[in-house]
């Protein structure tokens, strides 16, 4: 029996779910595990992803550390990281739930460059200070969009391109520039190809939100100094333990209970919960990876967040007293990687006594404990989703199980997790307003629309 990296802990459901209903979405999860892997159900030219884990060759991650030591030969110390949506949440995910939390206040960073991103929004103000930083610091860049046509992404990318050139000539650039793209195609494509960039593959059967296990995540955390062997290690092992079928494979589990919880009862929201600030962008990671694959067809789970205890002082009323409509997926870790006592105070005016030689962790974890409790309590569902400590290895189990999860829930829902058609309403009335050339008619009108 292989262990399995991820645990999955159903109990906090008990009370609300009926077992013979659990059966019938487990075995609608279990066609749908035959229907991802047999690469038989919508969108199967993307299942690229389901390998990503052993594709990445030790050759291409030497590659990527050369990239690190010749930046580092020339005093690099911020790297811009250029993308949007799938093109850059898993790194930033990774990036922040490894790094230290004061990383940027300490002097020492260990000898790596600070990593920044950029490219996922159109703020003004946002670049204008990105541009303050930039100007200031030896910098150097990695634009990732496989299109390679996301405006977003080649608004900042020409500004940084810009400025790059102008302080270290056109070649100089090019050496601070490595792009991320479609193999063939896109306008990034030719630009790297044009300026000589160095260029890594998104591969064509691996669509944005399950890119981060490929270059695409894998040479931004690198380059911040993470152990990116360690991360393909899990999710590799993940993947392994995930490969067998049953009513035990905690992916089936998932997508059974998050379905019935949804088709059933429903739920129409889910909260992934964690009690680590580290962790605040595993969910923004996880929630484009739920919303844009399974929202559409008028269906699909409404994928929100919070981190706890912080939101438990701000959103902790809504999920204990407002409308039921919600279940909760904690991510649970076991055990701290830091340990801080609370210490003992003779005149104890701050009547904590109780708690002397407790570690924090211990008041965090009866703190989760409390919080399920109470919100079982309130008509909230629970699942936990269990891993052993925030660390590269755990990350990479995280992502694989994620990912697989959603592709089996996605098929259970009964839509297609690889596609994102209604991400182009937006795309067609921004370009209709700034008139971009090929968007005449749509421009003419949407200004009669305005009118
Ligand atoms: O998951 C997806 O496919 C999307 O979120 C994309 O990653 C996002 O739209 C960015 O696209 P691109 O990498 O083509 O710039």
């Amino acid at each position: 029996m292989l262990f399995i990296m991820v645990k999955i802990d159903l109990n906090g459901c008990n009370s609300f779910v009926k077992s013979s209903d659990y059966k019938t979405y487990e075995t609608a999860a279990l066609a749908a595990f035959d229907t991802l892997l047999a690469g038989s159900g919508k969108g199967s030219d993307f299942l690229g992803w389901l390998t990503l884990p052993g594709d990445m060759k030790e050759s291409e991650l030497a590659e990527y550390e050369q990239i690190r030591d010749s930046w580092k030969a020339k005093g690099v110390d911020l790297v811009v990281v250029i993308g949007i949506g799938g093109s850059y949440l898993g790194a930033r995910c990774a990036i922040e739930a490894l790094s230290h939390s004061f990383s940027k206040q300490l002097r020492d960073k260990g000898g790596n460059p600070e990593i920044v991103f950029a490219g996922n929004n159109l703020s003004e103000e946002y670049i204008a200070e990105l541009m303050d930083l930039v100007s200031e610091r030896n910098a150097a860049c990695v634009v990732i969009s496989k299109s390679g046509t996301t405006t977003e992404p080649a608004v900042a990318f020409r500004i940084v391109k810009q400025h790059l050139e102008e302080k270290y000539d056109r070649s100089g650039a090019s050496e601070r520039i490595v792009a991320i793209t479609d193999a063939k195609k896109g306008a990034l494509k030719t630009l790297a190809s044009q300026e000589g960039y160095r260029s890594y593959v998104v591969p064509d059967n691996v669509g944005g939100r399950y890119s981060v296990l490929c270059p695409v995540g894998i040479l931004p955390i690198l380059l911040a100094g993470f152990d990116v062997r360690e991360i393909l290690r899990g999710a590799a092992e993940e993947r392994k333990a995930l490969m067998s079928k049953g009513s035990a494979n905690p992916a089936v589990q998932y997508a059974a209970m998050r379905n019935l919880l949804y088709s059933s009862l429903g739920k129409k929201v889910e909260i992934m919960v964690s009690f680590s600030p580290k962790l605040q962008y595993f969910a923004e990671w996880w929630k484009q990876l739920y919303g844009e694959s399974e929202g559409k067809d008028l269906k699909g789970i409404f994928p929100a967040s919070v981190t706890n205890t912080a939101d438990l002082h701000s959103m902790g009323q809504f999920i204990q007293q407002g409308e039921r409509v919600m279940f909760e997926t904690v991510l649970s870790v076991e055990k701290s990687r830091r340990e801080v006592k609370i210490g003992s105070n003779p005149q104890n005016l701050d009547q904590l006594n109780y708690l002397s030689g407790r570690n924090v962790e211990y008041c965090n974890a009866m703190a989760q404990l409390g919080t399920k409790l109470a919100h079982i309590d309130g008509g909230v569902p629970q699942l936990e989703v269990k891993v052993e400590q925030i660390d590269e290895y755990n990350l990479g189990c995280l992502f694989y199980f994620f990912e697989f999860a959603c592709g089996v829930s996605a098929y259970t829902l009964g839509v297609n997790p690889f596609d994102q058609p209604g991400v182009e309403a937006y795309k067609k009335n921004m370009f209709a307003l700034l008139d971009k050339p090929g968007y005449e008619e749509q421009s003419a009108a949407i200004r009669t629309r305005l009118a």
